[in-house]
């Protein structure tokens, strides 16, 4: 910035900066599995293909890891976690500076993650550079923060003894991953594992591979020790079971479907009773009273629904609206959800991109019909958009009943259904009446309501007056089959550290 106010450029203070641009992607350049900060190529020899969801066109061939890959892994990060390796030794302020190094890369290399990411989603390039990658850097660096301030406690105890706890790490942490929010997941894992001390074995979704081995290069020039994160592409029952039940890994962290979720706790406690923590599924529940910001709750869930295609955990899945105001809250969303412009997630234009792959859009436009045909009222979009590619229009049904199946089970795609209800303790009942609980939403002008509703509702998060509002300092997780544990925050250290009780008998009388 110029001393006379103006950015060098000559653009005045007052413009707004130019968009950032997706890059021309030539080729991608890493492929290969990622351990030891080495690249290998998979035991079987095997590969698999990743595509391009907008368009159905194929992007590049990964090398496929399986169990015999997951054990070379394993044993790259047990020894680089041992006792006297570097990482081991090494200060721990110096661990925070790194994972700040690995933050600066994600800075320097943003517009090229972000046009990966949307390659490989169909998410809207925007939504990459300014959301998931905003959400990488911002999670880098606030546990880079905490790195040089893990730490036990001194308590008295009874007798001539003296107790300290240390908090030290878990060893090898396993981490399963979904294609939602395939980079941003990925640091939520990892930043925690190693501001704590451990070393990882990280399986991107299949779907979406790219950004992750990306970030292995990135790993490896921020200066990490060979070994401290390993990362794996491969398929679920494959190279993700094989970490679940593997005997040298010694937690691991899931995010996914509910049922892989049973099947990784399972996985876990028949063979060496590692830590779990799992973040699963939603039904989320949003409340719209009548006294609420009308426009805002409008807009709030609006972004609730629709965002990243529906495909959000934290999806706005079930929309209370209290009776005064139904019908107007019903025109409004209508009336918005058909100003949302569906293309080319590069387009700057674009707000909406395309459904993950072909199994998840069948399985939405199958919700979709059984919408129409259990009698909800279908007020915008409800069919494909009949180009290339996978997308889906945004569609709005009102008059849901609770009954219905699009109003019980996860859509995981562009689709806001809208319920009505009368009374307070109507709506608890109705909102707690899910085996999910992730997190919900509360419109209301009064404060006093909103803190009734919170105390209410059987969720790990509750939004007031806002939506999706995700913090890296704020913990994350579900109640009920929605997951076990916190992600984020300080509460996440504690599932990433294991505590030692240290007693020391006193020779001498205090
Ligand atoms: P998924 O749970 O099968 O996949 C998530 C991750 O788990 C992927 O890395 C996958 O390779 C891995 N995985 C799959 N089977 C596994 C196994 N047996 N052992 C170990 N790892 C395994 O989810 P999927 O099939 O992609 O989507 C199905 C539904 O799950 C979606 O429609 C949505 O409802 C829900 N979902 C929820 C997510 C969330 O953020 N909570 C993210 C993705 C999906
Ligand atoms: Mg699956």
């Amino acid at each position: 910035m110029a001393q006379n106010g103006t950015i060098e450029n000559g653009m005045s203070q007052n413009e707004a900066p130019p968009l950032p641009q997706p890059v021309k992607v030539q080729e991608i350049k890493y492929t290969k599995i990622f351990i030891n900060n080495e690249w290998h190529t998979s035991v079987k020899a095997k590969k698999f293909s990743t595509f391009n969801p907008a368009t159905g066109v194929k992007i590049c061939e990964v090398e496929e890891a399986d169990k015999a890959d997951v054990d070379k892994a394993v044993e790259a990060a047990k020894a680089a976690g041992k006792r006297g390796s570097p990482w081991r030794r090494m200060d721990v302020s110096s661990r925070g500076r790194l994972l700040h190094k690995l933050a600066d890369l994600l800075e320097r290399d943003r517009s090229l993650l972000a046009t990966i990411e949307s390659m490989d989603t169909g998410k809207p390039f925007l939504q990459s550079f300014f959301v998931d990658l905003d959400g990488c850097i911002k999670t880098l660096r606030y546990y880079a923060g905490w790195a040089d301030k893990i730490h036990g406690k001194t308590m008295p105890v009874d007798d001539n003894f003296m107790c300290l706890t240390k908090h030290e790490p878990i060893g090898v942490c396993g981490a399963i991953i979904p294609w939602n929010f395939p980079l941003l997941m990925f640091m939520w894992k990892i930043a925690p594992a190693l501001c704590c001390g451990n070393t990882v074995v990280i399986k991107p979704a299949e779907q979406t591979p790219l950004t992750a081995l990306y970030v292995g290069a990135l790993v490896k020039e921020a200066g990490f020790p060979p070994g401290v994160v390993n990362i794996l592409p491969g398929f679920g029952p494959t190279a993700g079971a094989a970490i679940a039940s593997h005997m040298g890994i010694d937690k691991v962290a899931f995010t996914g479907s509910t049922e892989v979720g049973q099947l990784i706790k399972e996985a876990a406690a028949k063979s060496n009773l590692k830590r779990v923590t799992l973040e699963l599924g939603g039904k989320n529940p949003c409340i719209v009273f009548a006294d609420a910001d009308l426009q805002l709750a409008v807009e709030e869930v609006q972004k609730g629904a629709f965002f990243n295609q529906g495909q959000c955990c934290t999806a706005a899945s079930r929309v209370f609206v209290e009776e005064p105001i139904y019908d107007e809250f019903v025109r409004l969303s209508v009336e918005s959800t058909k100003k949302i412009v569906i293309g080319d997630p590069m387009d700057p234009r674009t707000s909406h991109g395309a459904q993950i792959d072909q199994q998840q859009f069948e399985k939405i436009l199958e919700l979709v019909e059984s919408g129409k045909r259990e009698g909800a009222k279908l007020e915008c979009g409800g069919s494909a958009v009949k180009e290339k590619g996978l997308f889906i229009q945004p569609t709005v049904f009102s008059e849901v009943q609770d009954h219905m199946r699009i109003a019980k089970e996860e859509i995981f795609g562009p689709v806001l259904c809208i319920m009505k209800f009368k009374s307070v303790e109507e709506v608890i009942d109705r909102a707690n009446g899910t085996q999910y609980g992730l997190t919900a939403a509360v419109f209301t002008r009064s404060v006093s309501r909103a803190l009734t509703m919170s105390d209410a509702l059987e969720a790990g998060t509750v939004w007031v007056n806002c939506y999706n509002a995700l913090h890296a300092q704020a913990p994350f997780g579900g109640y009920k089959m929605s997951g076990n544990g916190r992600e984020l925050g300080e509460y996440a250290l504690a599932e990433y550290s294991e505590v030692k009780a240290v007693t020391i008998k006193l020779t001498e009388q205090q």
